[in-house]
C-alpha cells in the first residue's frame, strides 16, 4: 500500500552518499600519495645518504603499522598539537600518508625496472643525468608505474574503510547507519559488498583496457 517503499528506495541515499566519499577518499588519497610517494621514491634513490635513510625509514614504517592505527595518531595526534581537523581531512591525511608509502616502492621500482642500457645509451649520446631520467628514462618507467598505481586506487578504495572507525561517512559508516534504522544485520553488509565489488570490478577493468591500450603503442 502507499508510504511502503521498498529498502533500497529507503537506505539507496545513504549508499550513494558513502560511495562519494569513499571514492573521494581514495582519489585524494592516490593523488597525494603519488606526489608525496613520488618524492620518496626519488630520496630513496637519490645519492644523499640522509635523504635515503628518512625515505626508507618513513617507507618501512609506514608499511609495517596499521593504517588502523595511523588513522587514530593523524586524528587523535592533530588534535593533542591543537589542530582541530575536521574527521573527513583527518581520515584523507591518514590514507594519502600510508598510500605514500606505497606508491613509493612502485614508483622506485618502475624507475629500476627501465634497463640500465637505456641510461647508459643515453649518457653516450651527450645528455647529462638529468635530461637522461627526464627524456629516456621516465617515459619508460611510467609505462610500469601506471598499472600499478591503479591497483594502489583499487586497494583503497577498500581500505578506506578503516577510516569509518573515526566517524568518517563512507560506505562502511552509512552500512552501518542503515543497520541500526533498519533493524537488519544482514542485508545491509551484503548490499554494501556489492557496491565495494561493482566499484573495484569497473576499475579493474578500466584499467586493463587502458594497459592493453599503452601495449599496443610500445
Ligand atoms: N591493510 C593494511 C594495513 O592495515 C593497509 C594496506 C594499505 N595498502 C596500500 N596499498 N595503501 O596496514
Amino acid at each position: 500500500f502507499q508510504g511502503e517503499k521498498s529498502f533500497l528506495q529507503k537506505y539507496g541515499p545513504y549508499y550513494l552518499n558513502g560511495a562519494k566519499y569513499t571514492i573521494l577518499l581514495a582519489f585524494v588519497g592516490v593523488l597525494f600519495g603519488l606526489i608525496f610517494g613520488s618524492l620518496l621514491a626519488l630520496m630513496k634513490l637519490s645519492k644523499s645518504k640522509i635523504l635515503k635513510a628518512l625515505a626508507v625509514i618513513y617507507i618501512e614504517y609506514v608499511r609495517g603499522t596499521p593504517l588502523l592505527v595511523q588513522i587514530f595518531i593523524v586524528y587523535f595526534g592533530t588534535g593533542v598539537i591543537g589542530l582541530d581537523l575536521s574527521k573527513l581531512l583527518a581520515g584523507c591525511i591518514a590514507v594519502s600518508l600510508n598510500s605514500a608509502a606505497y606508491v613509493a616502492e612502485i614508483v622506485r621500482a618502475g624507475i629500476n625496472a627501465v634497463n640500465k642500457g637505456q641510461m647508459e645509451a643515453a649518457r653516450s649520446l651527450g645528455m647529462n643525468q638529468k635530461e637522461a631520467m627526464r627524456y629516456i628514462v621516465f617515459p619508460q618507467a611510467i609505462k610500469n608505474i601506471l598499472p600499478a598505481l591503479g591497483n594502489e586506487f583499487v586497494t583503497i578504495i577498500k581500505e578506506s574503510s578503516v577510516v569509518s572507525v573515526i566517524g568518517v561517512s563512507e560506505l562502511i559508516f552509512q552500512t552501518g547507519v542503515v543497520q541500526g534504522a533498519s533493524f537488519k544485520p544482514f542485508l545491509p553488509y551484503v548490499l554494501v559488498s556489492l557496491i565495494y565489488f561493482v566499484l573495484t570490478f569497473c576499475i579493474s577493468r578500466l584499467l586493463g583496457l587502458v594497459e592493453r591500450r599503452m601495449g599496443l603503442n610500445d
